[in-house]
């Protein structure tokens, strides 16, 4: 099970759309992840449906209300040639800006890696923050992700003249090796 005392990761459900627009409408949070604030329901709903089918995102459910407060995901992209052969995910993950500073992000991802290595069975997990994304930097350094390399990013969608993307890697046995006797 993908859950804590307080969260739970679950598929997404077609009435989420609300809770949806309520986190990607937002455009700080928006700018922080690279995206585009989604400005209409229409759009939240149609996102959702494609979430539901693809099964690589899942949604953040605060258990004490049901609400959903941000989501996580996962893709098969290969993040650095060195690493082709070996089973491997890219994760993103947001929060509801009204529900930062929580532990929640940090948290999520801790579930979401179990998930990951004990479960799907993948060799490496890869993550990545915008430099000035610092809130995002804390989450995956309390993962114990380590950095591996940065890229300058086109900065066209944001309003600064450099940006770096920072990536960063934790192996199964790294992941097990922290998490020894837990
Ligand atoms: C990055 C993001 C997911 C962090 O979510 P969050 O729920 O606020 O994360 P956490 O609460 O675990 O950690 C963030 C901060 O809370 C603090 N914190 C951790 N546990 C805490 C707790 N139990 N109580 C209070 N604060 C806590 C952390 O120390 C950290 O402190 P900081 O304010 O000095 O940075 C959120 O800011 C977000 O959605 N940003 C926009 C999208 C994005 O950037 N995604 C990541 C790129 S893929």
């Amino acid at each position: 099970m993908m859950e804590n005392e307080q969260l739970k990761l679950r598929c997404w459900k077609e009435n989420d759309y609300i809770d949806y627009y309520e986190i990607v409408s937002d455009s700080d949070v928006c700018y922080s992840a690279g995206c585009k604030a989604i400005e209409n329901l229409e759009q939240c709903k149609k996102e959702i449906v494609y979430k539901i089918k693809c099964n690589s995102s899942f949604a953040i459910e605060l258990k004490d209300t049901k609400k959903v407060i941000g989501f996580i995901g996962m893709d098969d992209i290969i993040i650095h040639k060195n690493n082709e052969n070996a089973t491997q995910k890219y994760i993103g993950f947001m929060i509801n800006k009204k529900y930062w500073n929580n532990g929640y992000g940090t948290e999520v991802v801790r579930i979401f890696l179990k998930y990951l290595f004990h479960k799907l069975n993948v060799d490496l997990v890869w993550t990545s923050h915008y430099d000035f994304n610092y809130k995002s930097a804390k989450v995956i350094k309390k993962n114990r992700f380590k950095y591996k390399f940065s890229k300058d990013v086109n900065t066209k969608k944001f309003n600064k003249e450099n940006v770096k993307e920072l990536f960063y890697l934790i192996t199964k046995e790294e992941y097990d090796y922290n998490n020894i006797g837990k």
